[in-house]
């Protein structure tokens, strides 16, 4: 039984929903499940724009012979080749033999690259090519590193969508609900799709600049990303959240503090730092445990919050494990201007305070504040001034 969305007269949503992986790529979770966006357009030639994951793939073709009954398909259009949207690029061949994969030439490699029997279908685009199919016309965008450099998008400037692969995603499963104007997005989906950006897209932040660079001189009614609810009110909204992660700006002024503690003792140094930030006025203070916080939602609230709070152990002369493991991730991911203060802790030889900051040293404009706490084990009330001066610091950074 096939189960699809109307998105315009011509155009439906033939994705599906996957709520049984537990993780994405194998390592970010993703308790509310993904959805796989693919798209129909029946024009006087059938166009599809990607597939999906090998998970749905089944439901995928069911879907797509129910909107083309007993139409052929005559083209496959593949913005993007990773295995979440590429994978059933064989099966479609195998009902719809006839069928034309456009794509750019390092698609057509990967396609290659992963053994995929394409035979002589594939018909090369690159930027600022056009293409009709009737009633639609569509130009060819490259879009390299957002998020793979074979990707492009597929604007159609008949009704001014934009087919935008994985830029504008979100994690979660969508629950009937296609559109963002269906759903709370800023409530209940904000904090996934940030978490998706951020993990999966945000070391491209410059790429993806230039992708919105491109977009603003299009004029978009409509967004159909590969993940996640089409958008066709408020886009600004959305481009704002994307335009403000890709260079790196925090969206909010707040703290986050990050600890990482064996028995609890740089907990309750957390915990007091927190406290007397709060009562000098700044409220917004988050803090998580490293230890018990995957690393991917650490990540996407260090691109919401404008100051971090390193609070950590020294571990076998080093920085504790999970910390580091955060550390290289936010590294890794191009992470950068922030400003950050550091908590050391050790019972004989506290060296986490030096490597915290040589990491961070390796980042891109991130402040250190000068004021730093090293804790002998535990604080006690002879450390109460030195914790004073930090939040102090800390506030005082925030002016
Ligand atoms: Fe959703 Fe880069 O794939």
């Amino acid at each position: 039984m096939y189960c699809v969305r109307e998105i315009t007269e011509d155009l439906y949503w033939v994705g599906g929903n996957d709520r049984r992986l537990e993780l994405f790529e194998n390592i970010h979770p993703i308790p509310k499940g993904v959805s796989y966006n693919s798209y129909l357009l029946l024009d006087k030639k059938t166009v599809l724009f990607d597939t999906v994951d090998w998970s749905i793939c089944r439901q995928f073709l069911d879907n797509i012979k129910g909107v083309l009954g007993d139409r052929p398909l005559d083209y496959m259009v593949i913005n993007h080749m990773e295995p979440d949207h590429a994978a059933c690029i064989e099966e479609v061949i195998l009902r719809y033999p006839d069928v034309k994969i456009i794509c750019t030439d390092k698609a057509f490699m990967f396609m290659n690259q992963f053994g995929f029997h394409v035979g002589d279908r594939v018909i090369e685009v690159k930027e600022g090519d056009t293409m009709s199919f009737g009633k639609h016309e569509v130009v060819f965008v490259s879009a390299p590193m957002v998020h793979w450099p074979e990707v492009m998008v597929t604007y159609d400037t008949t009704n001014g969508v934009l087919f935008s692969a994985d830029a504008f995603g979100t994690f979660g499963a969508l629950d009937g609900k296609l559109f963002n104007d269906e759903m709370d997005f800023d409530r209940d989906w904000l904090d996934e799709a940030r978490r998706y950006y951020t993990n999966i897209v945000g070391k491209y932040g410059p790429h993806v600049q230039s992708l919105l660079k491109k977009a603003s001189d299009l004029d978009i009614k409509m967004i159909c990303p590969l993940h996640g609810p089409v958008w066709r009110t408020d886009l600004e909204y959305f481009i704002d959240k994307y335009d403000k992660w890709s260079r790196y700006e925090p969206e909010e002024k707040g703290v986050m503090i990050v600890y990482a503690s064996m028995y609890g003792n740089t907990e309750a140094a957390s915990e007091d730092l927190a406290r007397r930030l709060v009562e000098k006025g700044m409220t917004n203070v988050v803090m998580y445990d490293v230890s018990n916080t995957h690393v991917s939602y650490l990540i996407s609230e260090t691109f919401k919050y404008s100051h971090i709070v390193l609070a950590g152990v020294t571990y076998n002369l080093n920085i504790y494990p999970p910390m580091l493991n955060y550390l290289m991730d936010m590294k890794s991911l191009n992470l950068q201007k922030r400003t950050v203060a550091i908590i050391e802790n050790g019972s004989w030889a506290p060296q986490s305070g030096k490597l915290m900051r040589e990491l961070l040293d390796e980042m891109k404009e991130m402040t250190i504040l000068d004021e730093e706490m090293s804790i002998s084990s535990a604080i006690t009330e002879e450390d109460a001034d030195s914790m004073d001066d930090l939040a102090d610091s800390i506030i005082d950074s925030m002016k």
